[in-house]
């Protein structure tokens, strides 16, 4: 007995004077906050055809001697499964309000053609189309998402869409669905009216679209009892309140259920610079725009508080990551770009930001899946590999629909130049095991920060952790090396007197699970 209290002791003073010399963040459990879950929805992906996400990414063809299943490669679905990613938004992007989705059915040798306007300008064979797409959902175990064609498409040809996609009885879409060898409808709920409407889907002012989303809307019709449709609007770009206001004032609650919002991270919008030789400032910079989120949809949240008390409408984040130049010698308009641990803090950080907003925000989609932006799987021939954002987006998926646990800190600073960023990221949940997870993101590029929290408040004993960190900020997967950068078994904490106490290297993230 004398010689545990013994041991105690020593282990207590030990804690002391190690961390005393450090600055430790203590983070507390918000009283009285009402319980939330964090929609698995914040986890989705987004799959446009652009570059080489769709062809040469996920669609090899049937007639690829790269493993594939009615076209797509195996090794993806296997990837995206094992990620438990919830949902897929297609065509686009950009490109949704230039497809046309009736040549993209029927016989894959008689469809008719198109160029890729927003993407290169390349021939686009419409080979990968609804049921490509709506298929590979299936396989995936994840739900569609499709975003409609209003910029240069019709009432008729969206309502159309709905009709084919979801209508189980006898209807003209119906039949030529059954035509074409799909007896049921896949029943799709998600649904994005357009894209960036102020922008490439028609230069519209939010005045203008608001009359043009509420047209379209009330034509969509819910063919099926069990698929209630989710009409999202096209939302603001960045910190475009103005947009979100005039929805938000214009469209009636009976004709929506989400407002979208698009934002990217980047060192200055015309002058990228590299995703892989970048230093100290560019990253400082990116972490700047990312960390800017925060502000995005605490003050989107604000405007829909203000017109939808009682919270029936979504905010969707449904483009979101970082964007840099494109590899060298690849076509500027296939945005393929690699991906390091400057990913994996905006990941992280991002993420973070989403689960404590989850009150609110109920969906969100990283740009893009595969060989585009913040890609969380490349490909190069028979290659794939997979990036420090696939690790974060699977140490992250435990958050998928547990309950929110409202944390409260004050952040140490990263400093650069006179600079400052909070350096610390968390959010905590508890999953329907009764499970805790505690993401945890430190972005300083130099220095590790502690710390502290109460582990008998959260109601945990037995604790492990996960830690995705690499030497250098730089350091990214190769097709040579494609496991340089894998999540590891973390260790590197203490509890005493029950206090948890964590040191998070520079740029790693680590997830903590305790029961
Ligand atoms: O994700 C790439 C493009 O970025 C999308 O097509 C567009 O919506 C956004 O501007």
């Amino acid at each position: 007995m004398k010689k545990t209290t013994l041991l105690l002791a020593s282990l207590f003073l030990y804690t002391i004077t190690v961390f005393s010399q450090k600055e430790i963040t203590t983070i507390g459990i918000q009283k009285n906050a009402k319980p939330v879950i964090i929609s698995k929805h914040i986890y989705d992906h987004f799959a446009e055809h652009l570059g080489r996400c769709i062809y040469d990414g996920f669609y090899v063809g049937e007639n690829s001697t790269i493993p594939n299943t009615n076209g797509v490669r195996n090794d993806i679905i296997n990837a995206l499964k094992e990620l438990k990613i919830p949902n897929l938004r297609w065509p686009g992007g950009c490109f949704a309000d230039t497809y046309h989705w009736k040549d993209g059915i029927g016989p894959k040798e008689i469809r008719p053609s198109m160029v890729n306007r927003w993407w290169g300008g390349v021939t686009e064979n419409n080979s990968f189309g609804t049921h490509d797409f709506l298929d590979l959902c299936e396989t995936l175990g994840a739900e569609p998402y499709l975003a409609a064609n209003v910029g240069s498409g019709t009432v008729q040809e969206f309502t159309d869409w709905v009709q084919y996609v979801n209508h189980e009885g006898k209807s003209p879409m119906a039949e030529l669905r059954k035509k074409n060898n799909k007896e049921n409808p896949w029943g799709v709920s998600f649904w994005g009216i357009g894209n960036e409407m102020w922008g490439c889907g028609g230069n519209m002012t939010p005045e203008y679209y608001a009359n043009v989303y509420k047209q379209y809307s009330t034509f969509m019709t819910d063919w099926t009892n069990s698929n209630k449709l989710f009409r999202i609007a096209s939302g603001a770009n960045v910190s475009d309140y103005h947009w979100t206001e005039v929805l938000m004032r214009d469209i009636p609650k009976n004709l929506i259920e989400g407002v979208a919002l698009h934002s990217y991270s980047f060192v200055k919008w015309n002058k990228k610079g590299s995703s892989t030789n970048f230093d100290e400032e560019q990253y400082f910079t990116t972490m700047q725009t990312a960390l800017k989120m925060e502000e995005l949809v605490t003050k989107h949240t604000e405007i829909m508080d203000k017109y939808d008390p009682n919270n029936s409408i979504a905010l969707i984040v449904d483009e979101w990551g970082g964007w840099y130049d494109v590899e060298p010698g690849t076509n500027p308009g296939f945005l393929y770009q690699q991906n390091t641990m400057r990913d994996a803090m905006i990941a992280g950080t991002t993420l973070n930001i989403f689960n404590n907003h989850s009150k609110r925000v109920k969906m969100a989609n990283l740009a893009q899946t595969v060989n585009v932006l913040q890609a969380v799987i490349l490909t190069q021939g028979d290659k794939m590999l997979l990036t420090p954002t696939y690790h974060v987006m699977k140490m992250y998926n435990v958050h998928q629909d547990a309950q929110l646990i409202p944390i409260e800190f004050n952040a140490p600073s990263y400093t650069f130049n006179n600079k400052s960023l909070p350096a610390l990221s968390a959010s905590v949940s508890k999953d329907k095991s009764g499970t805790i997870h505690i993401s945890l993101v430190n972005i300083d590029a130099k220095k590790e920060n502690t710390i502290e929290m109460d582990i008998k408040e959260l109601g945990v004993q037995n604790i492990k952790g996960t830690i995705l960190h690499s030497p250098q900020l730089q350091d990214h997967n190769t097709f040579e090396k494609p496991n340089t950068i894998n999540p590891k078994v973390f260790n590197q904490f203490k509890i005493i007197n029950n206090k948890l106490y964590v040191t998070i290297p520079p740029f790693s993230v680590i997830v903590l699970e305790g029961k």
